[in-house]
């Protein structure tokens, strides 16, 4: 009687009660992350060299290249606040645009939203643990609020595929990166913000792929076209902010090691580092396969124009 009954929930649950349930699985505290008596250590790379590429700079010694994997590691908390604070009101205004008559959705869309509100507290506690022991106050991209009010301008569904592109983007940094990767030895407390990062949006991923199917089958195909070209104007939107980032890098690094680069040496800096940014934050979720299968669903040729992007900045 009771595996009958099992199965027959089982078989019949709903795919955002699922999500929900999962989630609920997930239970991490910020402050279990960092604390007084866990710090980060700067002895140590604190983001995989897969993701920064700062060895790939022949001009730089080693210890001035972990100084640049450290301001990385600053710069991608602050980016990820930004990406936070666009991905909140978006999906309270889906909750909106869902109604609540399927409670299923309202409570796992409120769990997304509220888990992404836990994840600027974890990037910005470990920010303030950053500046506290990095010595020096690192430049960093316009007011992240302001850049997610002016994304947040853009179409529903060009705002919910840049979400999309991100959160897979995140489960590619630690699964490809930090998970099982032996060879470096890297600070702890940045594998644990990249591991429990990975955990909860392992679910947003799925949120948003329910929300986009839902979405563009509410829209002409039209409209969804219309979408998917300002869904590429977000994507090089963030690109041109990104490329600022590695200036700003650039002026930070060379506060730091307290050295002022030659042109050529400035060159090369920036040439590995724009290409190691392009990667880490864009190409890594627009060439992810589970991005370009639901692109590809709702948009065979927005599939074609991103793979098309992609592989020019690859
Ligand atoms: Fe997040
Ligand atoms: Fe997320």
């Amino acid at each position: 009687m009771t595996g009958v009954w099992q199965s027959k929930t089982t078989a019949q649950v709903h795919p955002y009660q699922k999500v929900w349930q999962d989630a609920q699985k997930v239970n991490w505290q910020v402050h279990d992350l960092i604390n007084p008596t866990r710090c980060l250590d700067f002895t140590k790379p604190f983001l995989p060299e897969s993701l920064v590429r700062t060895e790939d700079i022949e001009c730089l010694n080693p210890s001035e290249q972990l100084t640049l994997n450290h301001i990385r590691g600053c710069s991608y908390l602050h980016l990820f606040v930004l990406v936070e604070q666009f991905i909140i009101p978006m999906v309270l205004e889906q909750v909106k645009r869902l109604g609540f008559d399927d409670i299923f959705a309202t409570q796992a869309l409120l769990g997304f939203a509220e888990e992404e509100g836990k994840h600027i507290h974890l990037f910005q506690e470990f920010a303030t643990a950053f500046e506290a022991g990095f010595g020096y106050p690192c430049d960093r991209m316009e007011s992240t609020a302001a850049m997610a009010a002016k994304i947040l301008e853009h179409h529903p569904l060009s705002v919910l595929l840049l979400t999309l592109q991100f959160e897979w983007t995140t489960q590619s940094h630690y699964l490809e990166s930090v998970r099982n990767n032996d060879e470096e030895d890297l600070d702890l407390c940045f594998c644990d913000l990249l591991r429990c990062h990975w955990l909860e949006e392992a679910q947003h991923t799925k949120l948003d792929t329910l929300l986009a199917y839902d979405l563009a089958a509410r829209l002409g195909t039209d409209v969804v076209e219309l979408a998917i070209e300002d869904y590429l104007k977000l994507v090089h939107l963030l690109h041109d902010a990104l490329m600022e980032q590695v200036n700003l890098d650039l002026v930070n690094l060379e506060r730091a090691v307290d050295r002022r680069f030659t042109d050529s040496e400035r060159q090369e800096i920036l040439e590995v580092q724009q290409q190691a940014y392009r990667w880490t934050f864009l190409c890594s979720g627009l060439t992810h396969s589970n991005f370009i299968r639901v692109l590809g669903e709702i948009s065979p040729s927005g599939k074609a124009k991103v793979i098309e992007l992609a592989k020019g900045w690859s």
